[in-house]
């Protein structure tokens, strides 16, 4: 098939490259010409594991001239949608997108369906995005139709989990709206659920709103055993052998991150509101959230006064097998430190280039050198992580390194 991409971000980027190399043909489309640059000489603008590979097999046109997706089938939409403190999202970036595509489907010959990816609150699709397409002066539903198709991809496994997709979600105007989507995704080894526009939205928010409530709630356990002298690990284990609760997301620490759980709470909270409900679960999650990494620096002060103290942070990206550095609760442990008046050193694998733009004034060093910090804070579970040497050393452990239990003075963040 012939499909377009609008926004080379990490989730078009991924699903551009795994989609041409299953065989169709792709154009990506994206105001940064840096980053389109990057793709087309093969060199992924994003860490994600296998990517470079799978650029170096495929064909990708990329370029900043909408026109480029006139003969598309499928044009999925995939730019960002950022929020503010209150949760209300931004959707520049999608009306934007949106008119540019209205241009193009004004002067396009034959049916083609223009497809949402990016996550957005309940109803944006019929409210927003299919009355600026009729702006071209074509009518959804006979000129073209509109789905809803949301990505559940993993950061660091997006490939994989793009090719072995647990489920696929259309949401669709029409079902001829949604025929073309399920053919495109019909060869996929996994169940196919259709519904209308706004329930698929709300199953994107609904589904990282409950990974987000499991990893809380395991957190929350986490902290009432640590006061009890339990091992939340073991309790989490005997947990998920029961098939109806499961074993995923249940490992307590630091909490989550990333550019995707706490912004869809926000989305959440925000559009239920907006109706008049107040999410109370929803909201007491998110600042649970929050002061998770707050316990963890009253954890450090137990043994150590930050005044003066040179304290050293293992890991910045928001979880392993990534750069990225969104809503990382490294930020929240940095500004904490800096306020009490630590000397902050930091090592990542992947995230410093991105943590540094935040905090130009911490110091970047080597692992080793964090081990020579008055204590060492360990944030990020890189898997290295469990390879040093801890012997003789202060470590708050939030991610549950197993090898750091050997320092002198060891104390987890649950455990
Ligand atoms: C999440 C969802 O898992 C994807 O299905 C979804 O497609 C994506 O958001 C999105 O909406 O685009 P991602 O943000 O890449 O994916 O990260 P996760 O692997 O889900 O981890 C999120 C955070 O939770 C990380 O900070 C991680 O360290 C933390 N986490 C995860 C825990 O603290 N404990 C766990 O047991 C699992």
């Amino acid at each position: 098939m012939r499909i377009s991409i609008i926004g080379a971000g990490y989730v078009g980027l991924v699903i551009g490259a795994c989609f041409a190399k299953l065989g169709n043909e792709v154009v990506l489309i994206d105001v940064d010409e840096e980053k389109l640059e990057a793709i087309h000489n093969k060199a992924s603008p994003i860490y994600e594991e296998g990517l470079d590979e799978l650029l170096s097999q495929v064909h990708i046109e990329v370029s900043t001239d909408y026109q480029k997706i006139l003969p598309s089938d499928i044009i999925f939409i995939c730019v960002g949608t950022s929020s503010d403190e209150s949760g209300s999202i931004f959707l520049e970036q999608i009306t934007e997108a949106t008119k540019q595509i209205a241009e193009v489907v004004k002067t396009r010959e034959g049916y083609c369906v223009v497809a949402v990816k990016s996550t957005v609150a309940p109803g944006t699709t019929e409210e927003l995005v299919i009355p600026l397409l009729e702006t071209s002066g074509r009518k959804v539903g006979d000129d073209f139709g509109v789905c809803m198709c949301p990505e559940f991809l993993r950061e660091g496994k997006a490939i994989y989990d793009f090719m072995h997709p647990a489920r696929v979600i259309i949401g669709e105007y029409d079902s001829k709206s949604g025929d073309m989507l399920y053919k495109l995704y019909q060869s996929f080894n996994a169940p196919i659920l259709r519904t209308n526009l706004r329930t698929t939205e709300m199953i994107k928010l609904a589904s990282n709103a409950f990974l987000a409530t499991r990893i809380t709630f395991i957190n929350e356990i986490g902290n009432i055993c640590k006061q009890l002298g339990i091992d939340v690990y073991e309790v989490a284990k005997g947990m998920g052998l029961d098939d109806r609760i499961g074993s995923g997301y249940l490992n307590a620490g630091l909490g989550f991150g990333g550019s995707c759980l706490p912004k869809d709470l926000k989305m959440l909270i925000s559009g239920a509101t907006e109706v008049g409900y107040k999410p109370t679960i929803i909201e007491e999650i998110s600042s649970f959230n929050d002061a998770q990494p707050l316990r963890f620096i009253e954890l450090l002060k137990k043994h150590i006064s930050l005044k003066g103290a040179v304290i050293g942070l293992l890991g910045l990206a928001f979880k392993p097998g990534t750069d990225d550095v969104r809503d990382s609760g490294a930020i929240k442990i940095v500004e904490a430190l800096l306020q009490g008046g630590a000397i902050v050193k930091a090592y990542d694998p992947m995230a410093v280039k991105n943590f540094s733009k935040l905090f130009p004034q911490i110091e970047y060093v080597t692992k080793e050198e964090v081990l020579d910090s008055d204590a060492i804070l360990i944030v990020t579970e890189w898997e290295e992580f469990n390879k040093l040497d801890y012997k003789g050393k202060v470590v708050v452990d939030g991610r549950r390194i197993v090898k750091a239990r050997e320092a002198r003075i060891y104390e987890g963040i649950c455990w």
